[in-house]
């Protein structure tokens, strides 16, 4: 498993601090490479998948992604019902994650509701997301494009 090395060390200090609560996460993905990312496109049978990026538009290839869960769900939806993604969604930005794909969002991000997928984007930025319950998209559109 690879990662960028600023997301895989922030990563270390999330889980630190969530053993400390008695939590336990696992790292299920990181950077992925365009081939895996072809492959994976390729075994998908089904056109509509919301779960899944074109090969050159994942998150995972710019190594600043993670898919993390509990050992129990795994990545399902089912994930969503633990203490873990509840500590992990009110924290998580603290270290500068933001929920990539939040639940009500799915027009905006064009994916389905990932509870497990994290991407860094540094704590200013993912504070602003977090306090202001937007998307990177809204982020980018709000912040970066509109001149205040
Ligand atoms: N699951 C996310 C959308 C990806 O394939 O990058
Ligand atoms: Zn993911």
């Amino acid at each position: 498993m690879k990662l960028e090395k600023i997301a895989f060390n922030k990563y270390k200090e999330m889980e630190i601090f969530l053993k400390q609560k008695n939590i336990d996460i696992l790292l299920f993905s990181g950077y992925r490479t365009y081939q895996k990312q072809v492959l994976l496109w390729n075994n998908n049978n089904n056109p509509h998948n919301l779960y899944l990026a074109k090969p050159g538009f994942s998150e995972h290839q710019t190594g600043l992604a993670l898919d993390i869960a509990t050992k129990e769900t795994g990545l399902t939806i089912h994930f969503a019902n633990t203490k873990t993604f509840k500590i992990l969604k009110e924290n998580a930005h603290k270290f500068g994650f933001i929920l990539r794909y939040p639940q009500g969002k799915e027009d905006i991000t064009g994916y389905a509701y990932e509870p497990w997928h994290f991407r860094y984007v540094g704590e200013e930025i993912a504070e602003t997301i977090y306090k202001n319950n937007l998307t990177l998209e809204e982020y980018f559109y709000y912040y970066l494009l509109l001149d205040y």
